[in-house]
């Protein structure tokens, strides 16, 4: 059978992450969070003392920084210039710069680049999450997904995520969450949008367990 592509985007906390590992887990496809390669690029912008928010100096460095990432769902891996990224990637700090460096122009180009050449070397099929991917990375997708869940419950989930000194209360959450949504969302390049044929899924009732069932359900019926 030819290899399945599933895109799975939406706002951040709506389960985007959880579902897209566990429904690649159970048919036996690649994962790739794209939203981790724009945390990356951002810890290398931040570590090498490039200012996130002068376009042009991060414009400029976008292509330095080699960025590799695992697709194995079991055990996904994210690297930069060889060092392992997957802790850094998930500090506040990270979190509150990669909105400004993925709105850059040149930076999107360099990672969606990346992005369609991972899909397409994927033998069995992707699963792949995250803001653009059925609008622009992957237009031609078999099945495109679009979750969506109330600020309340996403930010529940966030601060559920969070650990030790970085817990933030609800409210603090909530408003970080809402204040990245609206600038992915209003960026010129690529914004955060439902494509006209994804299929909605609005995950604020549901258990997770619901949410895989109702994806591979759907994969199952776009194959
Ligand atoms: O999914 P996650 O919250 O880790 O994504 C981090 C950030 O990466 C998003 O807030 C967004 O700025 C950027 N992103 C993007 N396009 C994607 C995935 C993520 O611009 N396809």
């Amino acid at each position: 059978p030819a290899a399945v592509i599933v895109a799975i985007d939406g706002p951040a906390g709506t389960g985007k992450s959880s579902t897209s590992k566990a429904v690649a887990a159970k048919l036996g496809l690649g994962y790739l969070d794209t939203g981790a390669q724009y945390r990356a690029i951002t810890w290398w912008m931040l570590s090498n003392g490039i200012d996130v928010n002068d376009a042009t100096a991060v414009a400029d460095a976008s292509a330095k920084p080699v960025i590799v990432s695992g697709t194995d769902p079991a055990a996904p891996t994210i690297t930069v210039d060889g060092l392992d990224a997957a802790g850094p990637i998930r500090t506040q700090e990270v979190t509150s710069a990669v909105s400004a460096v993925s709105a850059v122009p040149e930076v999107r180009t360099l990672i969606t680049d990346l992005q369609r050449s991972i899909a397409a070397e994927a033998p069995d099929g992707i699963v792949v999450e995250g803001r653009d991917i059925g609008i622009t990375v992957l237009p031609d997708a078999d099945l495109k997904v679009f979750l969506t869940a109330s600020p309340e419950a996403r930010a529940a989930r966030r601060s559920g995520e969070l650990k030790g000194k970085e817990a933030s209360d609800l409210a603090a959450t909530r408003e970080a969450l809402i204040k990245r949504d609206a600038a992915d969302s209003g960026r010129k390049t690529s914004p955060l949008a439902k494509a006209d044929d994804a299929v909605e899924v609005d995950t604020t009732e549901l258990t997770l367990e619901q949410v895989i069932e109702c994806v591979v359900t759907l994969i199952e019926g776009a194959g």
